[in-house]
């Protein structure tokens, strides 16, 4: 045999053809001393093979050698393609194969940490089983973070990286197709990028600096250096103190930047279309993902309109407060206030997916054009699904005198971005762009309850281990 058929290709096409497969042992079961059932698994798809004592073929040792496997080997499997009659229960592709030979590439220890069918179960598959009195164990988060190598081996979390990859890939085809160059920003920085209390410091040879909370002052340098539109997918650092469902001390940025001719809404408008072929093309192209997810953490598609709807913060303060929600319309909205306009925008239009724009300056970075006719509020927006933040954005105060201004007000040391600030003083073109966070879109698209969910080995207050 030459070729390695992938086991997620084996359909009745490959009828009596001699196949070789490389995967995981997913299960085993033994039926008397002759013959054994063996689920292997490859990438999310799984195939029964039958081990079946047969004179000249396969030995009694052979049936008895794989009765004896740990779940979880990397098996080599060599046999016959064939196809019941009956529906095969407990794997994805419906053919089985008559195994021939088995060998064993790499040995799993005999009790595994995580049980990888209970941490494919749904919250109701548990139920069931649990009322049914069947004996499992429900793997709580920490225990699938501490293992996490065999947790990610389950069919949701195999969907939830391949869409984190796609959201990637998209967003990077699409920039690229508008125009825009990919940069790498330096993530050692010298004073903090985003202000507040959020910084890892280190010494950096003697010097105080810090890991860079966000690639903003070097974005916004390469586009003084005549890039024009830039965007970066990067990590980003953030000592976060609160433990929520939201925050990591570490995720993936998606930064954009680009030169602005009149209006900030030249970025909004790229926040619409990227956003709108992204959900388009996942939609279309993942479906198998979806479904993956779907089948262990229900979730209803994303609701979101052909042209993203646009709100202006006074527009949203006004329906929260017509729905009786007391709020300061000068302040910033809490997550509590964030979900209900989330719900009362679906209400009202339908989507679940929108922009907020001409947030009060007071709230916003120190690097955030006020408006021009009313500097109280400022040419920036944020960007929710299913009323959760997922993109900050604005235009950039391009007039260096007036960002030192600005910076010193905000409480940082310009001494800290004096390179950065200087950066303006040799023309700079008016400009804006806006921050994603990866692990929150994937999180947010696909419904689910937590961002540790979606990154691959998540960093928070608590956790720097695996
Ligand atoms: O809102 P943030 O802090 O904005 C910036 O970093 C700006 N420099 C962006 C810009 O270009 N104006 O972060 C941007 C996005 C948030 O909307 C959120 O999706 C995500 O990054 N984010 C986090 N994700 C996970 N854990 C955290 N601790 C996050 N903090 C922000």
């Amino acid at each position: 045999i030459e070729n390695w058929t992938q086991v997620g290709s084996l359909t009745g096409e490959l009828k009596d053809k001699y196949v070789l497969l490389r995967g995981r042992v997913q299960t085993i079961r033994a039926v008397a001393k002759k013959m054994a059932f063996l689920v292997v698994r490859e990438k999310g798809f799984t195939v029964q093979c039958v081990v079946s004592e047969q004179p000249e073929l396969v030995s009694r040792q052979m049936v008895k050698y794989v009765v004896g496997l740990s779940r979880e080997s990397i098996v080599d499997v060599e046999g016959v393609v064939s196809v019941p009659n009956v529906a095969i229960k407990g794997a994805t592709q419906q053919v089985e194969i008559q195994v021939r030979k088995v060998y064993c590439i790499s040995k799993a220890m005999p009790t595994l940490p995580i049980n990888i069918e209970d941490a494919a179960r749904s919250e109701a598959e548990i139920e069931k089983a649990l009322q049914a009195g069947e004996q499992l164990v429900r793997v709580n988060q920490d225990t699938r973070l501490n293992y996490r190598v065999l947790d990610i081996r389950t069919p949701a979390n195999q969907g939830i990286f391949r869409i984190q990859c796609q959201v990637g890939a998209i967003f990077r085809q699409f920039l690229l197709s508008e125009g825009f160059v990919e940069i790498h920003t330096p993530k050692l920085i010298g004073g903090s990028s985003e202000g507040g209390a959020s910084v890892f410091r280190l010494d950096y040879k003697g010097q105080p600096a810090c890991l860079a909370q966000s690639p903003q002052l070097h974005k916004q340098m390469a586009i003084c250096g005549d890039f024009g539109r830039v965007f970066e997918i990067g990590p980003v650092f953030r000592a976060e103190d609160s433990y929520t469902h939201r925050h990591l001390c570490e995720f993936t940025g998606l930064d954009v930047e680009m030169e602005i001719k009149t209006h900030y809404s030249e970025v909004m408008n790229i926040v619409d279309r990227l956003f709108v072929k992204m959900f388009d093309s996942l939609n279309e192209n993942c479906k198998k993902e979806l479904e993956a997810i779907d089948r262990q953490y229900p979730f209803e598609p994303l609701k979101y309109l052909r042209n993203t709807l646009r709100l202006t913060f006074e527009e949203g303060i006004q329906m929260l407060k017509d729905a009786g929600v007391e709020i300061d319309p000068l302040g910033d909205l809490n997550t509590e206030a964030e979900r209900k306009l989330g719900q009362l925008v679906l209400e009202k239009y339908g989507t679940e997916f929108y922009i907020l724009h001409r947030y009060p300056l007071a709230v916003r970075p120190f690097y955030t054009m006020p408006c021009y006719d009313n500097p109280t509020y400022s040419n920036s927006f944020d960007v929710f699904i299913r009323g959760e933040e997922i993109i900050s954005g604005a235009q950039r105060v391009h007039v260096p005198e007036f960002l030192a201004e600005r910076a010193q007000a905000c409480g940082i040391d310009v001494k800290t971005i004096e390179t950065y600030i200087d950066s303006f003083r040799y023309g700079a073109p008016p400009h804006g762009g806006f921050g994603v966070g990866l692990e929150r879109v994937v999180m947010l698209f696909c419904g689910l309850n937590n961002i540790r969910k979606t990154s691959l080995f998540p960093r928070d207050p608590q956790r720097i281990a695996p």
